[in-house]
């Protein structure tokens, strides 16, 4: 059996690599900077397949690797192979032959997996339907730099319970937190699907204002994911009620934090005034998307260093 180290999903790490991958990025970003060069990944390959759009999780692997002295080609559904059938055990076998690293953003969740198992190389989920890890590293990464350890905190989700939600989920489980979840009726958090091993660290609220009292971070996404854009109409009106507004941020505690994956929809998941106002962390979130794949990156290539 293969022991390539993959990340696929949050639990794939530990809470100690969790707090290896942090200790790493706090070098690496001030490293960064200061203008200081790094280049453990000279003459690395990393090759990122998208078959869905992105504009962060592309710049920050793509300019990510080159700080880190490696190279990033960007491959995508409609210019390659993929596009046209060839299976994704056959696409693995190949690209993995000739780099070193490999970031995927897809759909089914099951697509990582199959390129996985027929990997030589470390896969890095990008994204999927089911899961999101890169993303939730860094706000947690951010929310430590704001705030200090996140371990008996508690974190609301208002809206979808999609991608970003069960990787939220996951991460609880992980670093022993706990996650207030409002959805609409009907869009309620699948544990299965979740990939959660229990359900004491979650509790769902029909009322998104109970999901947010005395919150420690209020964070929400699109109420329509990539890929479920034919459900638009239905989930506009079922979402209406789910939009972070100022009351809502005015029932978490005072020094509640607010976080959004991004890209975001002002009027419709968050109200411009949360977005833009004094609570809103967003642009150092993105920012931290960046060091924190690039901690990612050189533990999964190089292990401690
Ligand atoms: N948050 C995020 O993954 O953004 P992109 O879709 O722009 O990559
Ligand atoms: N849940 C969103 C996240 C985008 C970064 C989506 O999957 O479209």
């Amino acid at each position: 059996m293969s022991t390539t180290k993959h990340f696929l999903q949050f639990k794939d790490l530990s809470s100690e690599e969790v707090e290896h991958l942090f200790e790493r990025t706090r070098w690496i970003k001030e490293r960064f900077l200061r203008y200081e060069r790094y280049w453990p990944l000279a003459d690395r390959t990393l090759v990122m397949i998208f078959e869905k759009a992105s504009t962060r999780t592309r710049l920050s692997f793509e300019a990510g690797m080159h700080q880190l002295g490696g190279t990033a080609i960007y491959l995508n559904t409609r210019d390659t192979q993929l596009g046209r059938g060839e299976p994704v055990e056959d696409a693995a076998q190949v690209i993995s032959r000739m780099c070193d690293i490999v970031m995927i953003r897809t759909f089914e969740q099951e697509i990582v997996e199959r390129f996985a198992r027929n990997s030589r190389v470390p896969v890095i989920n990008g994204l999927t339907n089911e899961y999101h890890p890169c993303q939730t590293l860094a706000d947690i990464f951010t929310y430590v730099e704001h705030r200090g350890p996140i371990r008996g905190k508690t974190v609301a989700w208002i809206g979808d319970s999609n991608n970003v939600c069960n990787t939220w989920l996951q991460a609880a489980e992980v670093l022993d937190f706990n996650v207030h979840v409002s959805t609409p009726r009907g869009y309620e958090v699948e544990p299965e699907r979740a990939g959660l091993y229990g359900t004491d660290h979650y509790e769902q609220f029909s009322d998104p204002m109970a999901a947010a009292r005395d919150a420690d971070l209020v964070t929400t996404d699109v109420w329509t994911s990539m890929g479920f854009e034919a459900e638009n109409d239905e989930r506009r009106r079922a979402f209406q009620d789910w939009q972070v507004d100022v009351d809502m941020m005015r029932v978490a505690r005072p020094d509640a934090l607010f976080m959004h994956c991004l890209p975001a929809h002002r009027g419709e998941e968050v109200a411009a005034e949360v977005i833009d106002g004094p609570q809103s962390v967003v642009w150092e979130e993105a920012a931290n998307r960046m060091h924190t794949q690039k901690a990612l990156l050189e533990y999964l290539l190089l292990g401690h260093v």
